[in-house]
């Protein structure tokens, strides 16, 4: 069979440190797997536009790999050329990067690493809040270029203790953010999402959920975005939602870039409506040099947070969806079952809730998001 892995290069980096796998260098550690069994791998990070590698290869490949950090997008204009394609897998988590609509049409399998990831992203999520919330970043910028202003600092500098944070969208990520925000004693910790989670989940971190969106957005000193990108989510933080948050607050996005309007959130942000945006995704990524995200500041010249797209490709997730990627290939040369949890869509149908509330029983608690 004939694989297309498009992944970032890792450069000097890469050669450095062979635990990138997620690079064209170290090809998620599959290529001697792959030749052993006789498969064709073409590797390529040239994945823009009609000429590129990707384009040029996607029309007979078997099996498409990406990663969220450096995406092929596969639209429904490059799944008309792709006649041999049955499967595309993502090695990480988030497959927005595909047209899912187009791919039940054309009944290709997309498969993801379910849970790979999920720990790192929590991670960063909780550290950009300590940091938005301590004003940390302006603080070290200041010693960085020489100065010494503690009430420069100070004056937009808080502790968590006693704030109220909130997720939106309670999934994997989202969950475990707040298990780690627990014992920091915040006023309270809220979720919104259409699928509430198993009453255990809810009580073990002392969580309540919120119903109504708006009101969710009003309750929040710090709002951590936890959605999936799909239909309903597109586009979501746009002038509106921003003008619904309390003022001040401090928000986090490691979800998906294209879930935010960037003028609207760099505006909020510049205005005072917000005080803080962080997080790592972008659209598109790489992000252009002028996009608004890389130097918008709040009126007190800090309040940005932006990282290139890094939080889910720590080194030890990086093991864990190149192991999970290969086991997803195993399955498929085999002909096995694949993991309930990997797939996203399967047989022309979703195989999964968290892309909108279609066929789905909103009521119905989330099982699994403690232990995947
Ligand atoms: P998950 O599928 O476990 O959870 C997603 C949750 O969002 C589900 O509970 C779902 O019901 C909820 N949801 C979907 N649409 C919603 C809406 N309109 N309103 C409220 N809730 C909604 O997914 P997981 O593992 O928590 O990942 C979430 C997203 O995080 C991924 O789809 C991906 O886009 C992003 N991600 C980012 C990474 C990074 O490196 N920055 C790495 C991994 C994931």
């Amino acid at each position: 069979m004939k694989i297309l892995l498009v992944l970032y290069d890792g450069g000097k980096s890469a050669e450095e440190e062979p635990r990138l796998l997620g690079t064209t260098e170290n090809k998620l550690g599959i290529s001697k797997w792959l030749a052993d069994q006789g498969h064709e791998l073409v590797t390529t990070s040239d994945k823009e536009g009609s000429g590129s590698e990707f384009r040029k290869h996607i029309v007979d490949a078997d099996i498409l790999i990406t990663t969220p950090f450096h995406p092929g997008y596969l639209t429904r204009e490059v799944m008309d050329t792709a006649k041999q394609l049955k499967l595309a897998v993502t090695a990480g988590v988030g497959s927005d990067h595909i047209d899912l609509d187009a791919a039940n049409e054309r009944k290709i399998t997309v498969a993801e690493v379910t849970g790979s990831n999920v720990v790192s992203v929590a991670e960063h999520v909780v550290m950009t809040i300590l940091s938005a919330v301590r004003n940390f970043i302006p603080a070290h910028e200041q010693v960085m270029n020489g100065g010494w202003d503690v009430a420069a600092i100070a004056r937009n500098a808080f502790d968590l203790e006693g704030k109220v944070v909130g997720t939106l969208g309670c999934g994997r990520i989202g969950y475990r953010v707040l298990q780690r925000l627990k014992p920091f004693d915040c006023a309270e910790l809220l979720y919104y999402d259409y699928a509430p989670l198993p009453k255990e989940a809810s009580d073990a971190v002392g969580c309540k959920r919120v119903e109504d969106r708006d009101e969710f957005l009003k309750r929040c000193d710090v709002i951590t975005v936890n959605t999936p990108l799909h239909a309903e989510t597109k586009g979501m933080i746009n002038k509106e939602f921003l003008s619904k948050l309390k003022k001040g607050c401090f928000l986090i996005n490691t979800a998906r870039g294209a879930l935010a309007v960037a003028e609207d959130v760099a505006e909020a942000l510049e205005s005072g409506q917000i005080n803080f945006y962080g997080g790592d995704v972008w659209y598109p990524q790489p992000a252009p040099g002028d996009h608004p995200w890389r130097s918008m500041r709040n009126h007190l010249k800090g309040g940005n947070g932006m990282t290139p797209h890094y939080s889910g490709t720590t080194l030890d997730a990086q093991r864990r969806y190149a192991e999970g990627t290969q086991e997803i290939l195993k399955r498929f040369f085999n002909g096995e079952k694949q993991e309930p949890a990997n797939l996203i869509v399967e047989n022309g149908e979703y195989a999964t809730k968290a892309y909108g509330q279609r066929n789905t029983k909103t009521e119905e608690a989330k099982e699994q998001v403690r232990t995947d």
